[in-house]
């Protein structure tokens, strides 16, 4: 019995020295006030980006989910008010999957709200589901639709100033790799979709990078957050019941909460001062040091480059309707088309 005791009060005590060094999330300390300000958070129906928009609509933004689920958004929207007690929290329709809906979305929302403050891509995919695409559905939800999203916004964003854009990348970006010949291969079987979602997420450090370059003295900065392992549908969306009630529990030991997750995105958008650090990579609330491969400014360039095309936002691509970043008609074309030496090269 006594063994019994003592085993159960070291496995405890390793818990909780667990839980306080790598588990509980180093919280936002801001105490700005956002009252008069707009966010967009993009997937704020749930999950990291459900709670990233209740602390902004608590801090008096208006905030605005943009998420591709009509009845999901609206019953967040409710819930947010609610626990906020802020009613200027709205709905749009977005789905990152299209490019007609990204467009969609950014001419109601320049056609409806005045002001843009603050940017969060938070949406994301791990897995594609049932989806069979002829594209690659992760590298589109996670990097080209918020790229799209990010150029269309981009004149508000710039009208605001100053305005942050936080892009939520992950540490899984450290087994990322771009094959810039096969970027928008479909993907398939979980193997791909592990190996997709990991070059999506290092697209996600490098377009942060190349865009704090590109914005360069317009009082608009950029930032990639990696929220730590947080307990959230993600991974869990797609495997079968039984293996979600079997790994939930599990989950719900050694992961951080949605709450938890949304510290470090609220750090890289509301902590004052951080602003010479537009363009890198924070995780619990710090910037951190990335791989070469995330701090390749050639392969950072080559892939915008590649999103362009991917956006349709070059002849090569579907659309040519709009202004490409870069392009002399383009808001960014000085800086964009200038091999300026980026400051972070050595970093
Ligand atoms: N959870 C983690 O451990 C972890 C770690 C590192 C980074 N992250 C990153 O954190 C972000 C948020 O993840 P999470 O853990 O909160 O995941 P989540 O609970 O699965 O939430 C993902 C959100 O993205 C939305 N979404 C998915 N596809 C979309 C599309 N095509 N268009 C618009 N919205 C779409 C989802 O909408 P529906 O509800 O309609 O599906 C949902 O609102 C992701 O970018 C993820 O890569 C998470």
């Amino acid at each position: 019995m006594d063994g019994l005791l003592l085993g159960a009060g070291l496995l405890l005590g390793s818990y909780v020295l667990i839980y306080y060094n790598f588990i509980k999330a180093v919280p936002c300390m801001s105490p700005i006030n956002l009252k008069g300000k707009t966010a967009v958070v993009t997937g704020g129906n749930t999950g990291i980006g459900k709670m990233t928009a209740l602390e902004l609509a608590q801090r008096g933004a208006r905030v605005v989910l943009a998420c591709r689920s009509k009845e999901k958004g609206e019953a967040a929207v409710y819930d947010i008010r609610k626990d906020s007690g802020n009613n200027e929290v709205i709905f749009m329709m977005l789905d990152l999957s299209s490019l007609t809906s990204v467009r969609s979305f950014a001419t109601a929302f320049l056609s409806s709200e005045p002001r843009l403050d603050l940017l969060i891509h938070n949406a994301g995919i791990s897995s594609c589901g049932k989806a069979k695409e002829t594209f690659n559905l992760i590298l589109r939800v996670n990097h080209v639709g918020p790229f799209l999203l990010t150029h269309l916004l981009l004149p508000r964003l710039k009208a605001n100033a100053p305005s942050r854009v936080v892009v939520m990348a992950s540490a899984a970006h450290r087994r990322g790799h771009l094959d810039f010949f096969r970027l928008d291969r479909p993907v398939c079987g979980w193997q791909q979709e592990l190996r997709a979602y990991a070059d999506s997420k290092l697209a996600n450090v490098l377009f942060a990078r190349e865009l704090a370059t590109q914005l360069e003295g317009t009082g608009v900065t950029c930032y990639a957050a990696h929220p730590g392992p947080v307990n959230s549908e993600l991974f869990l969306r797609h495997v079968p019941g039984w293996l979600h009630l079997l790994l939930s529990p599990l989950a719900w030991l050694v992961l951080r909460t949605p709450r938890g997750g949304a510290q470090t995105p609220l750090h890289c958008a509301l902590q004052e001062g951080i602003e010479p650090l537009s363009g890198r990579y924070f995780a619990n609330c710090h910037v951190e040091e990335v791989p070469t491969s995330a701090r390749d400014d050639r392969a950072a360039r080559r892939l915008w480059e590649a999103s362009e095309k991917l956006a349709g936002l070059t002849k090569e691509g579907t659309q040519n309707n709009s202004p490409q970043l870069g392009s002399p008609r383009s808001p960014l074309a000085q800086v964009a088309t200038d091999p300026a030496p980026s400051r972070f090269r050595n970093l």
